[in-house]
């Protein structure tokens, strides 16, 4: 079964939250997106739904400063209804225009975010694939393996590299994890690279 099958009917901003009594009160399944800043989370976003701004985008790190909710359809083959979830967009970590003060809190709230969504299907670990790893990045996804959460890495900005590095760089992304046969799915938001991959594992998970 290819996405083909899958209709997307609809992409919207819903809510900005920074607290629990802020994030939506539906709830539905949630994809989290999460990385350093910088990394294409907002992009991403954008390149899934086909949408161009609806999740900001900026060449400066730290744009994204809340946990944003985007609600969006999709209708599954052989189904009626059409389903309804969230892509989540978080802000980034590894980086703090105000300083020690702000990152603090930053975490602390995402933290809460991700122990208490009910609905939590995945996240997608966002990586450059230009680089490898930085501690950071290798802290966040120990963080969400030990927390149980099931996490999808995605290496970021694919089409800044040709085909053979992008195969060395998702295995130097698997060595710095420490989990050799990881699957690591390269995606380019600029080319949509990646795009009908992610879609088909957001379906099966929502299929099930
Ligand atoms: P924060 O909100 O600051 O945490 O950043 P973010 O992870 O949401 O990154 P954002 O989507 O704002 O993108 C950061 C920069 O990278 C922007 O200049 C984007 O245009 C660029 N970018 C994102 N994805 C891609 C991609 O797939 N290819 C290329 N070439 N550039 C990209
Ligand atoms: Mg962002």
């Amino acid at each position: 079964m290819s996405n083909t099958d899958v209709i997307i009917t609809q992409a919207r901003y819903l809510a900005s939250a920074v607290r629990k009594d802020q994030y939506p009160a539906e709830k539905k399944p949630e994809f989290v997106f999460i990385g350093r800043s910088n990394v294409g989370k907002s992009s991403l976003i954008n390149s899934l739904t086909r949408v161009k701004n609806l999740a900001r985008v900026s060449s400066q790190p730290g744009k994204t400063q809340t946990i944003n909710f985007y609600e969006r359809g999709a209708k599954l083959p052989g189904e009626e209804e059409r389903r309804s979830f969230y892509l989540v967009d978080l802000p980034g970590y590894g980086y703090a225009r105000t300083g020690r003060e702000k990152r603090k809190l930053w975490s602390s709230f995402i933290e809460e975010y991700l122990k208490t969504s009910e609905q939590l299907q995945f996240v997608c670990q966002l990586i450059d694939i230009r680089h490898a790893p930085m501690a950071s990045d290798v802290e966040m996804f120990q963080w969400l393996v030990r927390a149980g959460i099931p996490v999808l890495v995605i290496a970021t900005k694919a089409d800044k590299i040709g085909k053979q590095a992008r195969m060395t760089q998702v295995r130097e992304i698997q060595k710095a994890l420490g989990v050799p046969d990881l699957s690591v799915l390269p995606y380019s938001s600029l080319k949509n690279e990646g795009r009908s991959e992610l879609l088909d594992v957001l379906r099966d998970s929502l299929l099930q």
